[in-house]
């Protein structure tokens, strides 16, 4: 039996990609110009929890973040109008991608090693980012999630050095939404 194709109309808009592709500024304006609302998950994670992210992972490490992150996803994806901003590992949980895949129209913003870096070099907010070699360590995370991302993607986009506004407009006419 083949899966349908999503329907971005009745489903939530999943975007996935890599820290610094864009995710949430591309999500907030997407959900402004569709008029529906937006959830940024990194971000509902740490109002719930009452603490930023990289206090999660030094409290409870990668695997106690994965678990709220994971429990986070599974709550969100009922909402069937939202837009919603995954985090770059989103995807490393199965049970996340049979979620995502199923339940959501999911876009992957898709960028390269060097625009990443270009975003990412002077964040300090990303407990992933803390290495002696930061610009390797995203390539090393690039090279083994970009399948990942690739095989969960129902639509992907570039989001390398185009303005917001363009990535927003190239996701509205790949999936004919107004
Ligand atoms: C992570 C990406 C971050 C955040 C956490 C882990 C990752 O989200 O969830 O630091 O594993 O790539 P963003 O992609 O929004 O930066």
């Amino acid at each position: 039996m083949t899966t349908p194709p999503p329907d971005p109309n009745r489903q939530p808009i999943a975007l996935i990609g890599m820290m610094g592709s864009g995710k949430s500024t591309v999500g907030k304006r997407l959900a402004r110009a569709l008029n529906r609302p937006f959830l940024d998950a990194d971000s509902e994670l740490e109002r719930r929890c009452g603490v930023p992210i990289q206090t999660i992972f030094e409290l409870e490490g990668e695997e106690g973040f994965r678990q709220r992150e994971s429990e986070l996803l599974r709550g969100l994806i009922g909402s069937p109008d939202l837009v919603l901003a995954t985090g770059g590992g989103a995807v490393l949980r199965p049970e996340n991608q049979a979620h995502l895949r199923q339940h959501c129209c999911v876009i992957y913003l898709q960028a390269n090693l060097q625009d990443l870096w270009m975003r990412l070099r002077h964040d300090r907010s990303r407990p992933l980012l803390k290495a002696a070699d930061p610009k390797a360590r995203i390539a090393e995370l690039l090279r083994f999630r970009e399948p990942i991302y690739q095989s969960l993607a129902h639509y992907a986009v570039p989001t390398g050095r185009q303005a917001p506004e363009r990535v927003v407009q190239d996701i509205m006419r790949m999936l004919d939404l107004r």
